[in-house]
């Protein structure tokens, strides 16, 4: 048998990485399963704005820097995620206006990117900026800078750490669709102004409803000149998980992989996260799970197999 890095060759095969997880003596399987089964890494929470700037100007960096040199000393591809998001926001962001704001967007971008220049390979720039129907999504820096923030914020990224790739991440956007429209006419313009490397494709998927354009989908933005990336691959179900599910999930991972490894410059996949017992869908989607490769005691799944079989 062999690993998912293994099996992923010339691309990376990451996980979504927690520092409380990393550090847990009495869970050492999952620092040992991300050590011996992966070759990408993102903090799962560790550098988003709330973890990294509770106050402002005020910076916080252990947590991320634990899963930066886990992943660094352990040669893993390390993705930075992430800087401009509404959620995870400290509140003292959505109270400022105008410059204020702008001024604060700018400053934790820098100082963020500048921390971690040299580990981060790339960051997600913005995360989740648009609605399903195309239309930028609510938050403070759409209300407070106008739909400018997106082109501001990659025009400050690139000047912070110009050695690293700099990404637009989102989901709903797997397929062809109003929202993935929008993101792409949006992935054009950075390009033609040289903002922009690369699309995460965050992929939280339900069973049985993976969209079937996914590869025509990743082609498209490939052609528009970016790298492509499945940046938080999950497959979730209804639990306790049936044996039809874990086989038609078997059957969506291998074709999620599939479809990345037909585009050459889908870069690499990355799950969000290891075993299905610390995964965030039970959390957000109550009654559903059972999303991930490992189950709760860390055995491999039918996708598992199937996922190495693909790669
Ligand atoms: C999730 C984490 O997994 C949870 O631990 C946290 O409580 C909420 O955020 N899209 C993203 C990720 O870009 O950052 C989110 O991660 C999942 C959805």
């Amino acid at each position: 048998t062999t690993t998912l890095k293994a099996a992923a060759g010339s691309r990376y095969f990451g996980a979504a990485l927690a520092a409380g997880h990393l550090s847990n003596a009495s869970d050492p399987d999952f620092a040992l399963f991300a050590q011996e089964q992966f070759s990408g890494a993102t903090p799962e929470n560790e550098m988003k704005w709330d973890a990294t700037e509770p106050s402002e100007g005020v910076f916080t960096f252990s947590q991320g820097d634990q899963v930066a040199s886990f992943a660094v000393s352990n040669n893993m591809l390390l993705r930075g995620h992430t800087l401009v998001w509404h959620s995870q926001l400290p509140a003292w962001v959505s109270t400022l206006t105008g410059d204020d704001l702008l001024n604060a967007m700018n400053n934790h971008i820098t100082t963020v990117m500048t921390h971690f220049q040299g580990q981060t390979f790339a960051w997600d720039v913005v995360n989740e900026a648009f609605n399903d129907d195309g239309t930028l999504g609510t938050s403070p820096f759409l209300t407070q800078l106008g739909s400018g923030y997106i082109e501001t914020a990659f025009t400050t990224a690139r000047a912070a750490d110009p050695t690293a790739k700099l990404y637009i991440n989102d989901f709903n956007t797997e397929g062809i669709n109003a929202k993935s429209d929008a993101l792409l006419e949006t992935v054009q313009s950075l390009k033609a102004s040289n903002l922009i490397d690369g699309v995460g494709f965050q992929s939280h998927f339900i069973v049985g409803e993976v969209p079937q354009d996914l590869q025509q989908n990743l082609q498209r933005f490939a052609d528009a000149g970016v790298d492509v990336a499945i940046t938080e691959l999950d497959i979730r179900m209804t639990v306790p998980a049936s044996e039809a599910n874990l086989q038609q999930q078997a059957t969506d991972y291998a074709f999620v992989i599939n479809a990345c490894q037909a585009v050459s410059r889908c870069v690499g996949i990355t799950t969000w996260g290891i075993p299905d017992i610390y995964s965030w869908v039970p959390g957000t989607f109550p009654g559903q799970g059972a999303a991930l490769l490992f189950d709760d005691n860390y055995n491999e799944k039918p996708a598992f197999s199937s996922t190495i079989d693909a790669l």
